[in-house]
């Protein structure tokens, strides 16, 4: 179908071609610091634009003046254990010794992990699900969890695969800060079922 211009389109045209500079020149971004050279010849973000990662373990922002002094990541995480997505294994890192972060902000206090697995067996197929609250309470308290992701008390949220993707429960953290779940399935759909999907 033809769209034609009615007297409102024209004049709502006429309204932003008139108003499109005044307007660029109110809603100016803030001014950001000259972009700093990239230790590793990549390019810089000339738009000063939200910043798109390039490499792997790629996290920093390259517009921070201080960002040639920081470490960079490939040397930091050198030798830490890999999970299937080639990331690092936090969890494995810990637990072998790699790592040994200080329990609290001043290091002053130490913390008890909460030892309680939870079995989530709402799965079809796929083998059920170990939630372990110790490696959980090993990075995190009761209240990044309690009670606004989880009720404490188990069987309580009903969960599926696509709220995960979309950011809900498990996705609050996994495939943000926690390990991504795409080709990690298993790490969390570890207790193996009778007659389902085996764990490879
Ligand atoms: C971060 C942990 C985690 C990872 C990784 C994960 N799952 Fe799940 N999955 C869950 C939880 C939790 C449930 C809900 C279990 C319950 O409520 O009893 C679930 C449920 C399911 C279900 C049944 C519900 C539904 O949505 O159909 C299927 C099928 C499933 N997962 C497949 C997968 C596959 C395939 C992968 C890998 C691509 C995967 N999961 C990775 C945590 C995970
Ligand atoms: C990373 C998230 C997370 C953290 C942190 C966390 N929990 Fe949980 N907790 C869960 C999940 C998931 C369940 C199961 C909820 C469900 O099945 O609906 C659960 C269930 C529970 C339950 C119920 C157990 C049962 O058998 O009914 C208790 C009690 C509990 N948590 C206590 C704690 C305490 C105490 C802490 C801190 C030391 C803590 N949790 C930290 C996620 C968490
Ligand atoms: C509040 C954030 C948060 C939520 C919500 C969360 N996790 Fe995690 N999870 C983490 C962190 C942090 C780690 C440790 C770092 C890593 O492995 O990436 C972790 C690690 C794990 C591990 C690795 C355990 C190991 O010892 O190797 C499993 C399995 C896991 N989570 C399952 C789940 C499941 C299943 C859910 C939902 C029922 C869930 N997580 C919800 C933050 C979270």
């Amino acid at each position: 179908m033809l769209n034609i211009p009615t007297r409102a389109n024209a004049l709502l045209l006429l309204i932003s071609i008139t108003f499109a500079p005044l307007a660029h020149g109110f809603l100016r971004p803030a001014p950001v610091p000259e972009a700093a050279p990239d230790a590793r010849g990549l390019p810089a973000d000339e738009k000063g634009g939200p910043h798109i990662a390039h490499g792997e373990n790629d996290s920093y922002d390259r517009r921070n003046p201080d960002f040639t002094t920081l470490q960079q990541a490939d040397d930091a995480l050198t030798g830490l254990p890999l999970d299937q997505n080639g990331k690092v294994d936090w969890a494995r890192a810990l637990r072998d010794g790699a790592i040994s972060p200080r329990e609290t902000l001043r290091g002053d206090d130490t913390y008890l992990p909460l030892d309680l697995d939870i079995i989530m067996r709402n799965t079809k197929a796929m083998p059920f699900v170990r939630f372990p609250h110790k490696t959980h309470t090993e990075w995190l308290s009761c209240s990044n969890c309690h009670p606004a992701i989880f009720a404490q008390k188990a069987g309580t949220a009903k969960i599926r695969m696509e709220d995960i993707f979309r950011g809900e429960f498990c996705g609050r953290c996994h495939d943000r800060v926690a390990f991504i779940t795409h080709r990690a399935c298993f790490r969390c759909h570890s207790v193996p079922q009778p007659n389902g999907i085996q764990i490879p």
